[in-house]
């Protein structure tokens, strides 16, 4: 009947609003899979900073297990892997008083958003993606959810008008499909519904795990961040060092083990160890221990606090109830923009 499709006519609803986000006032948001114990990549890769984060500006967390369920397909674990992440964070000292934390299933304006957001994006942009690529490589089930991932997540980034969103190098391509589809949907509906959000990477480069490659869960060869006694010990001993003998010099720029003593230690610390090291007549057992030391004594307080919530499960689960209840009034105005602007 004549009628134009394509780019809807240009419409500005009174109830939308201009958003803008100065950087001076920043919200941080990010997401945490829970797809089993976090290790020392996942603590200084992205949790110290989470917590960082928390003192210098409104900051949202949230355990992203509709993310997990393209690869968990158990729900008693992924119910114990979410409290698990929940309890991690508060004992390394999240404050729900200060940073937002909840599940993401806990707010389902988000899969409201996601729908609004995949019907602006194009195929092409998901077909891209390196994530979907490298996870059906690996052998995940290459599900429609698993495709469309990015767009779940870019609604994760979007319904909290989120603006710095801490993440990993891996995640990047992920944050730029999120600019793409909340400019495509600001552009398509001439609104400014959207804040486009930046990545901000992770301080910490790649932590290796106990076999040098990037410390990985799938790998795994993680060291988890509340491992103890003689387990711990197991496994600081098994990280691969190189067959130098006790008397001969070592380099600690190669060395496992002294990257992540590195992490732990202060910058004295460090020269003292590196010189041992270039010495010669050190064992790397002796790096070896010096390492456990620190990871016992890092995590000392926080293992026994995660104890202490896992004995009490109730205390975290008001924590998250409360989170989403914050988290999801905010994802509720930024859906009802979105809605407003593009017609339902
Ligand atoms: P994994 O590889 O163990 O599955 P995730 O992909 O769930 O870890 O990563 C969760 C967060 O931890 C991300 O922000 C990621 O960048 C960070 N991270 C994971 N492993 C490392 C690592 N080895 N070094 C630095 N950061 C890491
Ligand atoms: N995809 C992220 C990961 O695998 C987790 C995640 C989901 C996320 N939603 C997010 C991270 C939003 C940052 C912002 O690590």
């Amino acid at each position: 009947m004549g009628k134009k499709v394509g780019k809807p006519l240009a419409h500005r609803s009174a109830d939308v609003d201009t958003i803008a986000r100065p950087m001076s006032n920043p919200r941080f948001l990010s997401g945490i899979q829970p797809s089993g114990d976090l290790h020392l990549g996942n603590y200084f890769g992205a949790m110290q900073q989470h917590l960082q984060n928390q003192e210098a500006g409104n900051s949202y967390y949230f355990i992203a297990n509709y993310h997990a369920l393209t690869s968990i397909q158990d729900a008693e674990l992924l119910r114990s892997n979410t409290f698990d992440v929940a309890a991690s964070y508060l004992a390394m000292g999240l404050d729900p008083e200060r940073a937002t934390l909840f599940r993401q299933s806990d707010v389902p304006e988000v899969t409201e958003l996601t729908w609004l957001l995949l019907t602006v994006t194009p195929m092409g942009l998901l077909e891209r993606a390196v994530s979907y690529k490298d996870k059906t490589a690996r052998g995940l089930s290459a599900s429609a959810g698993l495709f469309t991932y990015p767009a779940l997540m870019a609604a994760d980034i979007l319904a909290y008008d989120s603006n710095v969103v801490p993440v990993g190098a891996d995640q990047v391509q992920h944050l730029e499909m999120t600019r793409d589809m909340a400019g495509a949907f600001n552009r398509a509906f001439d609104t400014e519904v959207f804040v486009i959000p930046e990545a901000r990477l992770n301080a910490a480069k790649v932590v290796p795990g106990v076999d040098g490659q990037k410390m990985s869960k799938s790998y795994g060869n993680g060291i988890p961040m509340f491992l103890a006694g003689k387990k711990l010990k197991k496994r600081v001993m098994s990280i691969v060092t190189d067959s130098t003998e006790v008397e001969d010099p070592k380099d600690p720029d190669t060395c496992n083990v002294f990257a992540l003593y590195s992490l732990f230690a202060t910058d004295d610390e460090k020269t003292a160890l590196a010189e041992r090291y270039r010495a010669g007549g050190m064992g790397y057992g002796d790096a070896k221990k010096a390492l456990l030391e620190k990871v016992d004594t890092h995590f000392a307080a926080g293992r026994a606090r995660y104890a202490e919530l896992q004995a009490d499960p109730s205390y975290v689960e008001d924590v998250l109830q409360a989170g989403a209840a914050k988290a999801r009034a905010v994802a509720r105005e930024v859906t009802d923009r979105a809605r407003a602007a593009c017609g339902v």
